[in-house]
């Protein structure tokens, strides 16, 4: 199994770092435009093996695709992270170029590939990639939801005093202000949230997860890798073991959860196919009128792009 990497920047790295110390792809590529960064990354990393005990090859490339090619998963972090007081919809006109000219890259060399965008804006990214790729709808992919639902664990363990691990949480919509963590399909081992966490906690809570972006940038001057990356690489392992992990994956949306043409984040089966299933949850009404407007907003930037390829 070959995993190629596109972007080695903080994502890109931590990401293909997680991907080879998993030790479940014999090799990762990966790739940048920046000279030397990605072969000096992957030399870094390869040299890492001999110490925590993993086989995977890692190699990195200035901008050759070559490189890439009969990859099985392409993961696309390129492009602009957000700056303090940008909002992800903000990096569209640089990042916009730039995925659509990876994929062309990346299909051309690898046709059948299953791709997982990261760049921002996610949803928006992901929906690029799938016009431009050709490929079917389960192998064009966005991850955002388990990074939401890992921030949202990590909080409601922090106010629990549990460990995050025993947090099973599910969150729809697109990555952006308008994301919706579901309490009402949060348990902690099997017993519902609100059971142990108090209404107005559990609403401070939510709040901080959809600013939970927006916190680390204020923090960092830029964005955050170290989950974002690690969320992509588990996104890559369910993928490649074929373990049917069910998990918040932005998808294309065709009619299920009455949204059509749309990328956002809904529960899926991922497994050697992609996304084999999406899995439609009983919304109640008002948890329906907010992935509406999640959807909506998403369809804002679709429609910013789609003006873009006609300008
Ligand atoms: P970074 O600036 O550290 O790395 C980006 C890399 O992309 C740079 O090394 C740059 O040289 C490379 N690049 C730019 N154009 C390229 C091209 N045409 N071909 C190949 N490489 C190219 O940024 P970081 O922090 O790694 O973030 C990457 C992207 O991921 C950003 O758009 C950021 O907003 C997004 N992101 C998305 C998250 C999500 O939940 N979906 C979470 C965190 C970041
Ligand atoms: C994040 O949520 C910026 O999308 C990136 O950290």
């Amino acid at each position: 199994m070959k995993v190629s990497v596109i972007g080695a920047g903080n994502v890109g790295a931590t990401c293909a770092d997680a991907i080879a110390r998993g030790n479940y792809v014999n090799e990762v590529v990966l790739l940048d435009i920046k000279e030397g960064i990605s072969e000096g990354k992957a030399l870094d990393m390869w040299q890492t093996a001999p110490i925590s005990s993993y086989s995977t090859r890692t190699t990195g490339v200035t901008n050759d695709y070559t490189a890439t090619a009969d990859s099985d998963i392409v993961v696309i972090t390129s492009g602009l992270p957000r700056k303090p007081g940008m909002s992800r919809d903000d990096l569209i006109s640089v990042n916009a170029g730039i995925v659509k000219s990876v994929t062309e890259n990346v299909v051309k060399h690898s046709p059948n590939t299953i791709i997982v965008v990261v760049s921002n804006p996610l949803d928006v990214m992901s929906y690029c990639a799938y016009l431009t790729s050709g490929l079917s709808s389960n192998k064009v992919m966005g991850m955002a939801g388990i990074l939401d639902t890992a921030r949202y664990r990590a909080f409601l363990a922090t106010e629990i005093g549990c460990s995050p691990r025993d947090i099973q949480a599910m969150l729809l919509g697109g990555h952006g202000d308008t994301m919706v963590p579901l309490p009402r399909y949060t348990t902690v081992s099997g017993i519902p949230v609100t059971e142990l966490v108090a209404a107005d906690k559990l609403e401070a809570i939510i709040n901080r997860t959809i600013n939970g972006g927006g916190e680390l940038v204020k923090l960092m001057g830029t964005s955050a890798w170290y989950a974002p990356g690690t969320a992509a690489a588990q996104m890559v392992e369910a993928i490649v073991r074929d373990e049917k992990r069910i998990f918040p994956v932005c998808a294309w949306l065709n009619g299920e959860y009455g949204l059509e043409k749309v990328y956002a984040g809904v529960p899926v089966v991922l497994g050697k196919g992609g996304i084999e299933r999406i899995i439609e949850l009983q919304l109640d009404d008002s948890e329906k009128a907010l992935l509406n407007k999640s959807a909506q907003a998403v369809r804002e930037v679709m429609d910013v792009y789609d003006r873009m390829q006609t300008a």
